[in-house]
């Protein structure tokens, strides 16, 4: 699986970056937006903090394809690394998907998706990753994790190799685990979920219970100091 931090929050990176598998973030306008400081600074802040070989997911915010692809490679030679270029399904973003892509300029992540015949379509346009966004999905009566299964499962049957799903847009831990049940092999996620996911109360009893048996016992630390 591969994590990815939904954020573009210094702190919380740097917390997710030293404690977890972290394998990259990513950031749309809004989330940028909620940071209110300068965009290429907070950029190549995540960058220096990512290092270059994990992936960084940023968004266009240019809506014609011309745009789109001035501003990947913008992207590209100012924060550089293992960039994506993240652009919103429609025409104008297949189109700019297949010349980033063909250049040879960014990565691209497909995303605002919410069919499978969008993420189909995105893929053989050559995105290398498909962002469905699951919590959005459910708020609409739509459901979530179903769409993400049907995108795995059309990725299984048309033979994809080249494009991942990287599931988006979740609230809650069990969204998570029925899109990671579901075949997909990439989240990305808000900071709190990261703890979230690996919290439980049974297992702070546990440990608890550890400690206590251990310090009941050997209290003076004879064995095992540093
Ligand atoms: C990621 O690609 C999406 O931009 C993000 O996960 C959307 O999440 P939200 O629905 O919580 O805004």
């Amino acid at each position: 699986m591969l994590y990815i931090a939904d954020t573009a929050d210094l702190e919380a990176i740097r917390h997710i970056n030293e404690f977890y598998p972290l394998a990259g973030v990513t950031t749309n306008p809004s989330i940028v937006s909620r940071e209110h400081t300068d965009f290429w600074t907070l950029m190549q802040n995540i960058r220096a903090i990512i290092g270059p070989e994990k992936m960084l997911h940023i968004q266009t915010v240019q809506t014609d394809a011309a745009g789109m692809i001035a501003e990947a490679r913008l992207l590209k030679e100012k924060i550089g690394g293992s960039l994506y270029v993240k652009i919103p399904i429609g025409e104008e973003g297949l189109k700019a998907t297949m010349a980033i892509k063909e250049q040879g300029i960014a990565g691209v992540t497909m995303t605002a998706v919410f069919t499978p015949a969008q993420a189909l379509m995105a893929a053989t346009a050559g995105a290398d990753f498909v962002a469905p966004y699951v919590n959005r999905l459910d708020n609409i009566l739509g459901n979530g994790v179903a769409v993400v299964a049907e995108i795995a499962e059309l990725f299984r049957v048309h033979d994809v190799q080249d494009c991942r799903v990287l599931a988006a847009s979740f609230k809650n831990a069990q969204q998570i685990h029925e899109c990671a049940l579901a075949g997909c092999h990439s989240v990305t996620i808000a900071p709190d979920l990261f703890k979230t996911l690996i919290s439980h109360p049974t297992t702070d009893a546990a440990v608890a219970g550890f400690s206590a048996d251990w310090q009941s016992v050997y209290a003076d630390g004879t064995i095992l100091t540093v």
